[in-house]
């Protein structure tokens, strides 16, 4: 038995999420995996109604009763400041100690990639974003606010703890699924000090993964690489801003926001999964949105819960709608959201 909880959030992460748990029933009744889902209606509504983000005791709970947490995605414009997003979203990372935000990046078909042919063969890899430190601390603070002398100060936080133990999460993981290149995004060259920790204790971990070659590229080049040569990528390993904006542009060479999944880990702890795509208010309550991205991020968070041949039948559910044209219409296909799912749902259950 496993419990996952469920937030389906704003905007389209609601429809998205609609899709997701249909995808969990399915399996759970083809496949007689026993999960139980609790839902919880954080978001803007709840914030503006009852100025309630993250309830106390949340955390507590989770770790308690609960093996996985399924969030479809935070955003609404009545809420300007975002207050409600970060403190779920962040809230939930920080809180539970979630320091691996994983992030696939892989082509379903090669129709959906702008980039030009021969840049697109082999995109295949994954992502390793630290989620705990870097620039997201919210340490920082303003003098002389609102004055022409005004100054604001946000710091970027990096320990030896917090570096080592994402760039032992990729190595391991390269050693594990076979992958022979970890490369590590950075800025050392003028991050003389956090950035230089990133690339020592990048050095000293890969001695001990003498099969895999470990390749320190800057952050910049390494953006322009992955437009231009992406297949040279199997892992990569990066500090949390990095892997905000990496992980966007990974999202667009595979297809777009819409079909890209991200977890959120601590090993052996109860964990977040979300699709990399935010609530994109303009997309809501049309029917438009690409249900991909939650679904494939379903299957992430099964084969986190132990069930990785339910996760590959999801994977391949995914790919067969793909290669037949039956998707949305941002992947060239004339579906809406609740169709898209059914397709992949139908798949699954004949699968
Ligand atoms: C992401 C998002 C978040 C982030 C925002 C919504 C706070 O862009 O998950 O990539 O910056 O981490
Ligand atoms: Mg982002």
């Amino acid at each position: 038995m496993r419990r996952i909880a469920i937030i389906p959030g704003d905007g389209i992460g609601i429809e998205v999420t609609h899709e997701a748990v249909r995808v969990l029933e399915t399996v759970r009744d083809c496949f007689g995996l026993t999960l139980e889902l609790v839902y919880f209606d954080w978001g803007a509504e709840k914030y503006l109604r009852e100025n309630v983000t993250l309830p106390e005791g949340a955390l507590e709970m989770f770790k308690r009763d609960f093996n996985a947490i399924f969030a479809g995605a935070f955003g609404d414009p009545r809420v300007q400041s975002n207050k409600h997003a970060i403190d779920i979203l962040g809230g939930l990372r920080f809180g539970l100690d979630l320091y691996i935000n994983f992030r696939p990046v892989r082509l379903l078909n090669n129709r959906f990639t702008p980039l030009k042919q021969g840049h697109r063969k082999n995109i295949n890899f994954v992502v390793f974003r630290e989620n705990t430190e870097g620039i997201y601390v919210n340490v920082g603070g303003h003098f002389k606010r609102g004055t022409d002398q005004e100054l604001a100060i946000q710091e970027e936080i990096n320990t030896r703890h917090g570096v080592e133990r994402i760039i032992r999460a990729a190595f391991a993981y390269a050693r594990q699924h076979g992958r022979k290149r970890v490369a590590l995004g950075d800025k050392s060259n003028v991050l003389t000090y956090g950035h230089e920790l990133w690339r020592r204790v990048f050095k000293m971990v890969a001695v001990e993964y003498p099969e895999i070659e470990a390749c320190a590229q800057y952050a910049d080049a390494m953006a322009m690489s992955m437009v231009l040569d992406p297949g040279q990528y199997e892992v990569i390993v990066t500090n949390n801003m990095f892997g905000d904006i990496l992980t966007d542009l990974g999202a667009a060479i595979q297809g777009g926001l819409g079909v890209a999944a991200s977890a959120n880990l601590h090993p052996g702890r109860v964990s977040l999964f979300e699709p990399v795509h935010g609530s994109a208010p303009d997309k809501a309550g049309r029917g438009v949105a690409n249900p991909i991205g939650a679904i494939a991020t379903v299957a992430m968070m099964l084969d986190y819960l132990g069930y990785s041949d339910v996760a590959r039948r999801i994977e391949q559910a995914i790919e067969a709608v793909c290669e037949a044209g039956e998707v949305t219409i941002d992947l060239g296909g004339g579906l809406s959201t609740a169709e898209a799912g059914s397709a992949i749902c139908h798949r699954l259950a004949h699968s």
